[in-house]
């Protein structure tokens, strides 16, 4: 297993087949995609792509303290789901936020994955909220300072 970044068109397909099945490609792009200062992870099992996550300096302040980056796009393939590899994802981004001067990260997270996110130290804020054609989210964050 290994994790690296990866390019937008890398992610493209991993985020259709798993957050935007049978909707539009174009429902797969996000706003800052291509901007500089956004980084895709890809995490690979025997060089095969096999989940993704999004960095997006796309900042919030919260009770006065400023989440500079939201965490999107975390997706791995159906069928390598369950395998640890969330969790390895999750677990690369500490180091990774620190080389890059990223203290701390928002997130809005599918309901059903809010679960995921508490077992890596993100906290609910506030209520759910219904994001049109994809779900109930929740808002989350997470310091690393
Ligand atoms: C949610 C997701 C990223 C987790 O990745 P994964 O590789 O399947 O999960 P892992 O095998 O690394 O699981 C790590 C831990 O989280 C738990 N977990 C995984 N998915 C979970 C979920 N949806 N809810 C609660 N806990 C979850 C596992 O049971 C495991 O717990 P353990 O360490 O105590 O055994 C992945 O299942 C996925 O892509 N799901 C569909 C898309 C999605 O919901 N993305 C999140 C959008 S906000």
């Amino acid at each position: 297993m290994t994790i690296k970044q990866i390019s937008v068109a890398e992610t493209i397909p991993i985020r259709h087949a798993v957050l935007r099945k049978n909707k539009p490609i174009e429902t797969c792009y996000f706003t800052g995609d291509y901007l500089e200062s956004t980084f895709h992870l890809g995490v690979f099992l025997d060089n095969n792509l096999a989940g993704i996550c999004t960095l997006v300096n796309n900042e919030k302040v919260i009770v006065q303290k400023l989440y500079a980056y939201q965490l999107r796009g975390m997706a791995i393939l159906d069928q390598f789901q369950g395998n640890k590899l969330g969790k390895s994802l999750m677990e690369f981004l500490p180091e990774f936020l620190k080389t890059n001067k990223i203290l701390n990260i928002w997130c809005n997270a599918r309901v059903s994955a809010v679960d995921f996110y508490q077992k890596f130290g993100f906290k609910a804020y506030g209520e759910p909220f219904e994001i049109p054609y994809v779900g109930p989210h929740q808002l989350m964050l997470k310091s690393y300072e």
